[in-house]
């Protein structure tokens, strides 16, 4: 995904841009202007939204159907207030709900629905390029049961899903935004969980992955300190089978430790999250990968 954002870039405060590249007008002084949602930074960049060749084909032919039509607020990323999705209506049956959060090209989500005839799914990207490479799969899969939505995801969670509407929720790779003065747009801290928390029913899981030492115990922190969820996997995966203590010997996204990780809680790897070009590259740099999973009380 060469053409992905780079957080960390210089450009990474970039006014809005529509999908022919140029810059939207935005409100001085409104959200969007800030590049916040509800007095935080949002934990993207929006860059490369111009569309080529098949993706751009595939956008124009399918994304009236397969992209959920959603009235705007602030941005063209953002969610109306007022707006709810209807599952049953959009998919036209009743099933369980699985919502992925920062989807990129679709891979695990197109995987799962082809694995999962019985389960709808909802990619949720900002990224236009990643949104019509997954409609690209989804058709060529041919699935009926993957419906994607370009929004900013704090928005689909905290007022377009109706809340207990949701099975899983996923949140895999998200953008480790790991330099100290960028850690605050990361997705998942404290004020993140109840936005997850309110739109799963009771017994509904939050499933992470991240490759980012700094980040894994961030997201352990998070859902331990939620009153809303319990670690399916508390107190597994502690000293030397700890990723933690993997990586902290390794030392190559932090500093380097011989100290073990007596906290543990981390949940084996999920088998329905098949290996992505971002986990990949992981690999390849040396980074150990942690997966969690919390339950919804
Ligand atoms: C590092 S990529 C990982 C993609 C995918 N989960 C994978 O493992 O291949 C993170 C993705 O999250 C998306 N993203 C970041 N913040 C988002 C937000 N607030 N709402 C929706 N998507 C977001 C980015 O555009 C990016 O495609």
């Amino acid at each position: 995904m060469t053409e992905h954002p780079a957080p960390d870039s210089p450009q990474a405060d970039k006014a809005p841009r529509t999908q022919d590249g140029t810059a939207r007008p935005i409100t001085p002084g409104s959200q969007a202007a800030q590049g916040t949602y509800r007095a935080q930074p949002v934990s993207f960049v929006r860059r490369g939204t111009r569309l080529q060749g098949r993706r751009q084909k595939a956008w124009d032919d399918h994304s009236a159907t397969l992209a959920v039509d959603i009235p705007r607020h602030i941005s063209d990323t953002s969610v109306h207030p007022d707006y709810v999705f209807d599952a049953a209506a959009e998919f036209g049956r009743e099933a369980p709900l699985v919502v992925e959060i920062g989807s990129g090209l679709g891979d695990a989500v197109v995987h799962a629905a082809k694995e999962n005839p019985g389960k709808d799914f909802l990619a949720v990207e900002v990224y236009t390029p990643g949104l019509a490479q997954t409609i690209q799969k989804i058709v060529s899969a041919e699935l009926r049961n993957v419906r994607v939505v370009q929004a900013n995801a704090p928005e689909v969670l905290g007022t377009m899903l109706p809340a207990g509407s949701v099975s899983e929720v996923w949140v895999f790779f998200p953008d480790p935004w790991h330099k100290t003065k960028h850690n605050k747009r990361r997705m998942v801290k404290d004020t993140f969980a109840p936005l997850v928390a309110r739109v799963l029913a009771p017994g509904g899981l939050w499933r992470l992955a991240t490759d980012w030492s700094g980040y894994a115990e961030q997201m352990r922190a998070v859902g331990v300190a939620s009153p809303d969820f319990d670690n399916m996997h508390d107190g597994e995966r502690t000293g030397s089978a700890s990723p933690l203590t993997q990586a902290r010997l390794t030392g190559v996204d932090c500093e380097q430790s011989d100290e073990p990780d007596t906290g543990g809680g981390w949940a084996p790897r999920f088998d329905g999250r098949i290996l992505t070009s971002f986990e990949n590259k992981a690999h390849k740099a040396g980074r150990v990968i942690f997966d969690l999973t919390f339950r919804r009380k």
